[in-house]
C-alpha cells in the first residue's frame, strides 16, 4: 500500500474498525459514505453508483444533496472511472468534457472504481464545492479506503 497522509492512515484506522464484523454490502457502503462524508472537510456529496445488468450505473448509498439516479457507463467522470476502471481526479469540473451536474455546487471531485474479484461493481464519488479540493494524495487516500472497504464486505446479501 501506498504512504497515506496521517489524516487518510486514521481514517482507515476508523474504517476498519466501523467494518469490524459487519461484511454487510448495502450496510457497509452506507457506513463508508457516511464515514467520509463526516470526516473530510469541504465535501458535499460522498456516495456510490452501482453497476447494473442493463449496463448503466445506480444511485447507490451516498451522503449529501439527491442526486441523478441513473448514469450511463462511459459518461460523466463516474462513467469515464467505471469504462476504464482507473481513478479519476478532477481538479476543475467543467474541464471534463461530459461532467454530469448532479449537485450545481460540485467543483472538483475525485471518482474510484469498486472491483470485487476483478469484477467492477461501480464506482465511489467524492465531490467538493472547493475548485482544487482534491490532489494524488486524496487519490491515492480513497483508493485505500476502498480497498478496506471491498476487502472487508461480501456481495452477497
Ligand atoms: N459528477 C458526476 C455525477 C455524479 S454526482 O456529482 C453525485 C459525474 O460526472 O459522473
Amino acid at each position: 500500500m501506498k504512504n497515506l497522509t496521517p489524516e487518510y492512515s486514521l481514517l482507515g484506522k476508523q474504517l476498519s474498525a466501523l467494518l469490524e464484523g459487519e461484511t454487510d454490502f448495502i450496510t457497509n457502503l452506507s457506513q463508508f459514505s457516511a464515514l467520509i462524508f463526516n470526516s473530510l472537510s469541504k465535501v458535499n456529496w460522498a456516495g456510490f453508483y452501482l453497476s447494473t445488468s442493463e449496463g448503466h450505473l445506480q444511485l447507490g448509498p451516498f451522503q449529501g444533496q439527491v442526486a441523478c439516479t441513473k448514469i450511463p457507463m462511459g459518461k460523466g467522470v463516474c462513467g469515464t472511472a467505471a469504462e476504464t476502471r482507473q481513478s479519476q481526479l478532477v481538479e476543475d469540473v467543467e474541464q471534463f468534457k461530459g461532467h454530469i451536474a448532479c449537485d450545481s455546487r460540485s467543483r472538483s471531485e475525485v471518482v474510484c472504481p469498486l472491483i470485487f474479484d476483478g469484477e467492477l461493481i461501480g464506482v465511489f464519488d467524492l465531490d467538493s464545492p472547493e475548485l482544487k479540493r482534491f490532489n494524488q494524495q486524496d487519490l491515492e487516500g480513497v483508493e485505500a479506503l476502498v480497498e478496506i472497504l471491498t476487502a472487508g464486505t461480501s456481495l452477497s446479501r
